[in-house]
């Protein structure tokens, strides 16, 4: 198959996964509702300079009222599998202790409405809303943070473990802590590499941990969790470039990937952490390595690096670099659906995981609703054709991806970009909460449905 044309369903395996990918944060809204408690995220967006339109996640898609009609436009489309995220703060508002059953409630609901509508949950136990009231012992940089991660995630697949049979531990726990606990830009805000690694460490341990919880509630569940990786090049064949190159690889991908598959952490990116190291208590790292039935892979971009000699980008001395000439997305990402088999290729070559689910791959774009009510997303549609292209490519060379999950379904509150980029296979006026399927919608659905 020619890279530039999009494949056809049927070029697939027959049992594999189709699906739309969200999250709680960013679609449900209902912030204060049916006993809700204050979320990391709650907070973050209460804090004036935060989110770039200065926006919140009190109503966002307002899917807490509005899910029959979601799930239907994913029934729409054909998927047969669904992925969201529980918000932790909206069972246990205060983190631990006391259970606020309009919560679990909510998800009960869900959880039959896809599965009425012949849609496979795949449930995300943290994407990334952390009661608030943890925050203040310390979030994750907390040990304690783990254990209530734990008494969480054993209450919620009590719950809801007989029906959903798909759980992913963590979304992206490179976000969730450098983002959130060194580069300040996403919640909570910190500013200190030491505490981003102790963070990064405790999120992996949670992982291990919960993976056993889940087993003994979810019987034939599978287990897995998510990591956003990316292929990175060097700017040119220098000395320099190439071990930049190695040393951001080692902080990016290899931090999360070697101990997840039993290699502990990398050694070269732990000297060049110093001081910023996690402390590791014994057994840790075998329990981070605990056996899960498959990866999820979040692909959105390549990146390229530079050396850095002044370590003003961090002690990886490493630093980003444009490829000049390229296609962007709106945010401003590299498109690169090359890019995706020569990730998996890497993965599948150095890691061999049992499977992999490609748990969220999209695209922004300015989007203009036309007074038709349509949506041209010409950008989106090309970026979704060729990347399920390059998926099949990776495919056909044999890394074993078992399933796609679009992101997203719905148009939606993108972090500290608040309401300003566009994500969706559907569009949100969030004015009137209308949904209309763009042009790339349309077209999944073709696909799906061919
Ligand atoms: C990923 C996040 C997801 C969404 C996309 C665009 O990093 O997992 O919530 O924001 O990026």
């Amino acid at each position: 198959m020619s890279a530039n044309i999009a494949p056809t369903r049927k070029q697939f395996p027959a049992d594999f996964l189709w699906g739309v990918s969200t999250s709680s944060f960013q679609i449900e809204g209902a912030g204060r509702e049916d006993g809700k408690g204050e979320s990391i995220w709650d907070r973050f967006c209460s804090e004036p300079g935060r989110i770039r339109d200065g926006s919140n996640g009190l109503v966002a898609c307002d899917h807490y009222h509005r899910w029959p009609q979601d799930l239907d436009l994913a029934k729409q489309l054909g998927v047969n599998a669904y992925r969201f995220s529980i918000a932790w703060p909206r069972i246990l508002p205060r983190g631990r202790g006391a259970v606020n059953e309009a919560g679990l409630a909510f998800y009960d609901r869900l959880v039959d409405g896809m599965l009425e509508r012949g849609m496979d949950p795949w449930a995300t136990l943290y994407h990334w809303d952390l009661p608030q009231v943890l925050q203040a012992q310390g979030g994750w940089i907390s040990r304690d943070t783990v254990t209530a991660f734990l008494e969480y995630t054993d209450l919620v697949t009590r719950r809801l473990g007989d029906r959903v049979k798909h759980w992913i531990t963590h979304n992206e726990p490179w976000c969730s802590c450098i983002m959130g606990y060194w580069e300040g830009v996403h919640a909570p805000g910190g500013t200190s590499l030491a505490d981003a690694m102790q963070a990064c460490h405790h999120v992996l341990l949670s992982h291990g941990q919960a993976v056993s919880v889940i087993r003994k509630n979810s019987p034939d569940a599978q287990v897995g969790i998510t990591l956003s990786l990316h292929p990175i090049a060097a700017a040119s064949d220098s000395v320099a470039d190439q071990a930049a190159l190695k040393r951001h690889d080692g902080l990016r991908n290899r931090w999360f990937l070697d101990p997840l598959f039993g290699r502990g952490y990398p050694e070269d990116t732990l000297a060049l952490l110093g001081a910023a190291a996690p402390r590791v208590q014994p057994g840790d790292l075998d329990t981070i390595a605990t056996p899960t039935d498959f990866l999820g892979v979040n692909y959105y971009f390549p990146e390229m690096v530079a050396d850095d000699p002044s370590a003003s980008h961090g002690p990886m001395r490493a630093k980003l670099v444009d490829r000049p000439g390229v296609e962007r997305t709106g945010f401003g990402w590299e498109v690169s659906p090359q890019g995706l088999v020569d990730l998996l290729t890497r993965i599948q070559r150095d890691y061999a995981p049992a499977a992999i689910q490609l748990t969220e791959n999209g695209s922004t774009f300015e989007d203009v609703l036309t007074p038709e009510g349509r949506v041209h997303d010409a950008q989106r549609l090309s970026y979704l054709q060729r990347h399920l292209a390059a998926l099949h490519r990776a495919m056909e060379v044999g890394v074993p991806v078992k399933g796609y999950f679009a992101w997203s379904l719905l148009d939606n509150f993108e972090w500290a970009e608040g309401y300003l980029r566009r994500f969706g296979l559907a569009y949100v006026d969030y004015a009137t909460q209308q949904r209309t399927l763009k042009d790339s919608g349309l077209w999944y659905g073709r696909f799906l449905n061919e």
